[in-house]
């Protein structure tokens, strides 16, 4: 297990449930932090919460809907009133409703920009006021390497474009109450959601992975812990210089 390097604190996670979140909410656990595993079912968090407290750790499962700021404005203070106030955000939840532009729909675009991009400013206006009365926050949102532009997600990478726009202008607005905020911009990661892109379009899971790493400089794809691992630096007290920056975890330079 990591050693803390940073002062302990409580985290929210948002789509904690499974995937990079979950990974996420174990790592900063293991760094010494109180974590809210956040996810749309508050029962489908119970996985990564026992993982943390039988490591030893503190985690709590609260479902709501990041979309949704009455749903987003009382899981955060529910974490607040049991678990201590907030300074660590992790933006994660996310969907993907992959389509060309011309099939795409309006309920398509919505709801991925609902889920990212109203989702991530949901969690942090709500967490904010935490933050600043602390005067130390950590805001880290997960962009993608499909901001620079992914063929069939006109939704997604503008969504994920967005949100490096939101990171770079909370980092202005915040950092003289001690508050950082960056963006991790993950290329291709073994989760669900791109299990769920293989079938979509037809091809083994297996054989997506070992095309996709034949692309990646480093020759592999990404694993959950290469974005936790990130994360953990960014959530750290070593880090308060850094802000506003996107961090691109992809194996190479390009997506
Ligand atoms: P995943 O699909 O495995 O997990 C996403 C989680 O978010 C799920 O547990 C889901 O229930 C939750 N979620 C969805 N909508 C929600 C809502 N409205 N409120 C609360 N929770 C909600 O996805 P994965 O792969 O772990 O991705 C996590 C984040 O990383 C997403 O933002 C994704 O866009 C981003 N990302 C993933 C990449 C990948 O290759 N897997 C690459 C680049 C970015």
């Amino acid at each position: 297990m990591p050693q803390p390097s940073t002062t302990p604190r409580t985290a929210i996670v948002t789509g904690a449930a499974r995937g990079i979140g979950a990974a996420v909410a174990q790592r900063l656990a293991a760094d010494g932090h109180a974590v809210a595993v956040v996810d749309l079912d508050e029962s489908a968090c119970a996985s990564t919460v026992e993982t943390i407290r039988s490591a030893g750790g503190t985690a709590m499962a609260v479902g709501a809907d990041v979309a949704d700021a009455d749903s987003v404005d009382a899981a955060v203070e529910r974490v607040a009133a049991e678990l201590g106030s907030p300074t660590v955000v992790v933006n994660n939840a996310g969907i993907l409703r992959d389509n060309l532009l011309f099939k795409m729909t309006v309920e398509d675009w919505d709801a991925v920009m609902g889920v990212h991009l109203r989702g991530s400013f949901n969690v942090t206006k709500a967490a904010q006021k935490h933050m600043v009365e602390a005067t130390f926050g950590r805001v880290i949102n997960l962009s993608s390497t499909s901001a620079l532009g992914n063929r069939g997600q006109a939704n997604y990478s503008a969504a994920k474009a967005g949100l490096q726009g939101f990171t770079k202008t909370l980092a202005i607005e915040l950092g003289k109450f001690g508050v950082t905020a960056n963006a991790i911009a993950p290329g291709f990661i073994q989760t669900d959601m791109t299990a769920a892109t293989a079938e979509r379009v037809g091809v083994p899971f297996d054989d997506f992975i070992d095309y996709a790493a034949k692309e990646i400089p480093v020759q592999r794809v990404g694993q959950p812990e290469d974005i936790a691992h990130t994360a953990s630096f960014l959530a750290s007290d070593g880090a308060g210089f850094v802000s506003g920056q996107v961090i691109y975890v992809a194996g190479g330079p390009r997506a």
